[in-house]
């Protein structure tokens, strides 16, 4: 369809429309489809929230997106490289440019923040120690932390500082691209409000492009410039926030319900207002 713009040298390669292209995707796991038909293009410099019921295949279509799982059809393309064909060293080059912040954290337990942190830079094997150390202590600062929690082990952190040190991990290779899974899930409300607001600097400081999936309407409130919903097996919409809540779909009604709620029945004018409290966007 691209007419074998892959060949191409980079130089001579348009800017890509999107910088991640699903279509017709297929998932099959275990035997069960979890998606059909899917079809998702993200904009270079969006917030795209993915919204979807419990075991709706949210994590399991950012693993996708991210080379983990094998589609069972369909392809997917990041950076306008098709995923399923990369070679090895294209896979390599293409997980460079993103930056990965899983739901739990998931760092590693037996590791110093600063290790955690230092991780992806010590595997490009190019880097002298005094780099790495002026590179973490750059990023650590960048997400909010002190130099001197760089000594601390995982077990000593609160739940917000620990998804710091997972974002500055994530973002210890200067990303384009940030894949989030449910950022604030497990954080108390305060911590939960001061992490967003540190995605939205970041990502405007940053032009990060952003895929979070998320089942917090405040936080897709103060996020997302566009929301994709899953359910059904596929997207039933990728739009902007307002005309997403209006669906006529039971996941929807369901999820902004509480949201609505808290609105005292002010309906859409409420997400407004909350909308305008929240600064809109990045
Ligand atoms: N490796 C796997 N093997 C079998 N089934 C899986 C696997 N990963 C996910 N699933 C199934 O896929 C469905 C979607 O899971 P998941 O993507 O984790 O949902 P969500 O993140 O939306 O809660 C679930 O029914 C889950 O049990
Ligand atoms: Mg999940």
């Amino acid at each position: 369809m691209d007419g074998g713009a892959a060949e191409r040298p980079a130089s001579a390669v348009a800017a890509p429309p999107a910088l991640i292209e699903v279509r017709g995707l297929l998932t099959v796991m275990a035997g069960t489809v979890i998606h059909r038909d899917l079809d998702l293009d993200v904009r270079e410099g969006e917030m795209l929230a993915l919204i979807g019921g419990s075991g709706s295949g949210k994590t399991t279509l950012l693993r996708m997106l991210l080379g983990l799982e094998v589609p069972a059809a369909g392809t997917i393309k990041v950076f306008g490289h098709p995923l399923g064909r990369c070679a090895r060293i294209d896979l390599e080059c293409v997980r460079h440019r993103w930056g990965v912040l899983f739901q739990q954290g998931a760092l590693f337990t037996a590791l110093t923040v600063f290790d955690n942190v230092a991780l992806p830079l010590r595997e490009l094997k190019s880097l002298d120690p005094g780099m790495i150390e002026t590179l973490v202590m750059m990023k650590l600062t960048q997400v909010g932390l002190r130099p001197e929690d760089g000594a601390k082990m995982p077990s000593e952190l609160s739940g917000g500082m620990i998804k710091r040190v997972a974002l500055a991990r994530a973002l210890i290779l200067d990303p384009q691209l940030l894949f989030l899974d449910e950022p604030t899930a497990g954080l108390d409300p305060d911590s939960s409000k001061q992490f967003v607001a540190l995605i939205r600097a970041l990502r405007r400081e940053l032009r990060l492009t952003v895929v979070m999936v998320t089942h917090d309407v405040d936080t897709l409130l103060a996020l997302a410039d566009r929301v994709a919903v899953l359910a059904d097996r596929h997207l039933i919409a990728v739009d902007e926030l307002a005309k997403v809540a209006r669906l006529p779909h039971p996941f929807v009604s369901n999820f902004f319900m509480g949201h609505l709620q808290r609105c005292e029945g002010q309906g859409l004018a409420g997400f407004r207002a909350t909308l305008d409290e929240a600064g809109g966007p990045a």
